[in-house]
């Protein structure tokens, strides 16, 4: 295949992303960053060190990087880039708690990105998620095609083992989505979940699904608290590491992902949770569905809702 993709941040979240992306072989080149000197090179070193075990021809280069953009030459040229750089949360917070710090982070890794991989597609990763988006995006100066978010991903898949769970189905008989924001104002898409074709409303009561769409809301927050340092990876880095094997094969797949909409839903200029058709090009397209009307009444409130802060993030 091909290809080189960037993962910027060698904590749990980039470094367990980094060996998925190796894993798929896919790619030439992993590149991994951290401003910690010697740890991305020495989980590259380790993860070379399993190539022929797992069976994989990708490289890992690790390169530490500093602040005002020392080695990011070993980034150069980088079709995909992930930023998971920045702090995650410690138990209790909210994702937004971390804006401003993050905020600093984001923009200065994004400012280094752009200058030597000027035609890379950006996936976001850093929370708080939508926010970190747009700011990538302003940082960056791409197209905004070209900067999208990981969220949605994560959030089905959670969603999904909850609801494979309790009806103690396999979770691939199951299909869920959810849509708007990486936080409170995360819509559930009742009328497009099903289990082997049946609508879940057929399977379980609504306080039954109202239950399952907390505990998702609340997925990152229980793996948080449970950790106590830290915060979700496993989860969190299948998906990114999938939304960047799309990218690199151009393969057109439908995927939540927090996009740029401009139109569709009748919501215009706003980063925000969306399926959309991912492409070399990063979103091809926002896939609009039909929503009944409460779910298109919930997602224009989780637009107007990351709206409001994706317009304070500009001046942090
Ligand atoms: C989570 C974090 C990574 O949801 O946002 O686990």
């Amino acid at each position: 295949m091909g290809g080189k993709v960037t993962v910027v941040g060698a904590g749990f979240y980039g470094s367990t992303t980094a060996l998925r992306l190796a894993e798929y072989d896919v790619f030439d080149t992993v590149v991994l960053t951290d401003i910690l000197e010697g740890k991305p090179e020495g989980l590259a070193l380790d993860m070379n060190q399993s190539r022929s075990i797992e069976g994989f021809e990708t490289k890992i280069i690790g390169a530490t990087t500093t602040p005002e953009g020392a080695g990011y030459e070993a980034t150069a040229h980088s079709d995909v880039v992930i930023i998971t750089a920045g702090l995650p949360r410690k138990p209790g917070m909210s994702r937004m708690d971390l804006i401003g710090v993050n905020a600093g982070i984001v923009r200065g890794v994004a400012e280094n990105i752009a200058k030597h991989s000027p035609n890379a597609v950006i996936i976001v990763v850093s929370n708080p998620l939508d926010e970190m988006t747009s700011l990538a995006q302003i940082a960056t100066g791409f197209p905004k095609n070209r900067v999208m978010g990981q969220a949605g991903m994560l959030d089905t898949a959670r969603f999904t083992n909850f609801v494979a769970e309790k009806l103690a189905v396999k979770v691939g008989v199951v299909k869920t989505l959810t849509l708007g924001s990486h936080g409170e104002t995360m819509v559930p898409v009742p009328s497009r979940c099903t289990v082997n074709g049946r609508a879940l409303s057929e399977l379980l009561s609504q306080s039954q699904i109202d239950e399952l769409v907390d505990r998702t809301r609340n997925g990152g927050a229980e793996v948080v608290a449970l950790l106590k340092t830290g915060s979700a990876y496993y989860a969190p880095s299948a998906a990114a590491a999938r939304m960047a094997k799309a990218v690199i094969e151009g393969s057109g797949e439908v995927m939540p992902v927090c996009a740029w909409v401009d139109g569709e839903y009748g919501i215009s200029g706003v980063y925000l949770g969306v399926e959309a058709k991912i492409g070399r090009n990063g979103v091809e397209k926002v896939v609009e569905s039909a929503l009944t009307q409460s779910e298109l009444a919930a997602l224009k409130g989780a637009a107007e809702a990351v709206r409001a802060k994706q317009a304070d993030v500009q001046t942090l």
